[in-house]
């Protein structure tokens, strides 16, 4: 087009090329997305995860006897989680202006003060920790306040997206050893079904969690390609455990849940990057580091951006349309349910950026 515009006009040309997504709306369609996923999400949550940390767990059962490597995993999950409310805030202020996504962080800090609570509880009823000393370190927790880990949306999105599926491996790690199948010699004699059922429910809880903001990632990066790639390129290289510099003793406690083979950096690598990359169809770290850069060194020229389309050979985007349209799909149907497809539906709208099949990197896309 841009050889056939006057000169003067060339800066009138809207930036958004034609038949393209501007940003507005590709943030209405996230915004959207997200608000149906936390009306489903929050359904749910209540019909089938209303747990008690008092009431669920018969406490007065809790072995007087646990190992203190298991009453030291133990205080370091209450310890992270106790830092519920700071967690909550300060995500809350950065997406307060979405209302899927602010509303879902109340629901999602209500959940996270359970944890909190229920282990707690498990610290409690151990009788390894008195009261005092319980409320002691308490305090000193809270003496210190939790950050953002980064400073913008998305790259806080994607952090807890790894976060909260390394959080479901410690607490099913956990589980696993509560229940008796520890194959280190130091937990093999050991079991405690009280303790085995607390990891399980917060374990199961961790698993919802990832999958909202598994899906909120998804729909960044299928309308947001570039920016959600390089985020999670960021995110990896710098990805530690929440409240790992708060924590006083948190050598002692990292050191303990690795021998305890509950948590490593080599179940990060396998267990949680891999499952993740799998889950938003990215091959490899490689892969993805060398997508970027490639994306980086092609030119952009006569009006067409052949960056745009290059970032989609990243990752599998055909599967993570599927993804987004099958999102669309639960929420769609949960909108029948309650009548909202006859006033005002959620819908899937395409990004026209997606080279079609069999065309990849050819064509124009939107630069996101
Ligand atoms: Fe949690
Ligand atoms: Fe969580």
């Amino acid at each position: 087009m841009a050889e056939i515009l006057p000169p003067n006009m060339l800066n009138e040309r809207p930036s958004t090329p034609a038949g393209l997504l501007s940003s507005r709306e590709k943030d209405r369609l996230i915004e959207r997305g997200f608000l149906g996923l936390y009306r489903w999400y929050t359904a749910r949550s209540q019909e089938t995860r209303n747990w008690n940390p008092d009431r669920s767990f018969d406490w007065k059962a809790l072995s007087k006897d646990l190992p203190p490597e298991i009453v030291t995993v133990t205080q370091g999950f209450f310890a992270v989680e106790q830092y519920a409310p700071d967690f909550t805030s300060s995500l809350l202020n950065l997406v307060r202006r979405s209302h899927g996504r602010s509303h879902f962080q109340l629901r999602w800090g209500s959940e996270e003060e359970k944890h909190a609570d229920a282990w707690e509880n498990a610290v409690l009823f151990s009788g390894k920790r008195s009261p005092q000393w319980i409320a002691e370190y308490k305090e000193r927790l809270k003496s210190q306040t939790w950050e953002l880990p980064f400073p913008d949306a998305i790259h806080n999105l994607v952090y807890t997206v790894f976060q909260e599926r390394a959080t479901q491996l410690n607490y099913l790690n956990m589980m696993k050893i509560a229940q008796g199948k520890s194959d280190k010699p130091h937990l093999a004699d050991f079991s405690d079904p009280v303790l085995a059922k607390v990891a399980q429910t917060i374990a199961v809880d961790e698993a919802a969690h990832y999958n909202f903001f598994l899906e909120g990632v998804r729909m960044y990066l299928y309308y947001y390609p570039q920016r959600t790639l390089e985020a999670i390129k960021n995110v990896i290289g710098q990805f530690s455990m929440p409240a790992s510099a708060l924590v006083p003793d948190w050598k002692e406690f990292s050191e303990t849940v690795y021998r305890a083979g509950i948590y490593g950096p080599r179940d990060f690598n396998r267990d949680v990057m891999q499952v993740v990359f799998r889950n938003l169809g990215i091959e490899s770290r490689k892969a993805l580091e060398d997508g970027i850069k490639k994306t980086r060194e092609v030119p952009d020229f006569d009006g067409y951006n052949h960056k745009g389309t290059a970032i989609f050979d990243t990752f599998d985007y055909g599967m993570v349309e599927g993804d987004v349209k099958r999102l669309h799909i639960k929420i769609q149907d949960y909108e029948k349910e309650i009548g909202f497809d006859m006033i005002d539906p959620t819908e899937f709208v395409e990004n026209p950026a997606v080279p079609e099949a069999g065309a990849k990197s050819s064509g124009q896309a939107a630069d996101d």
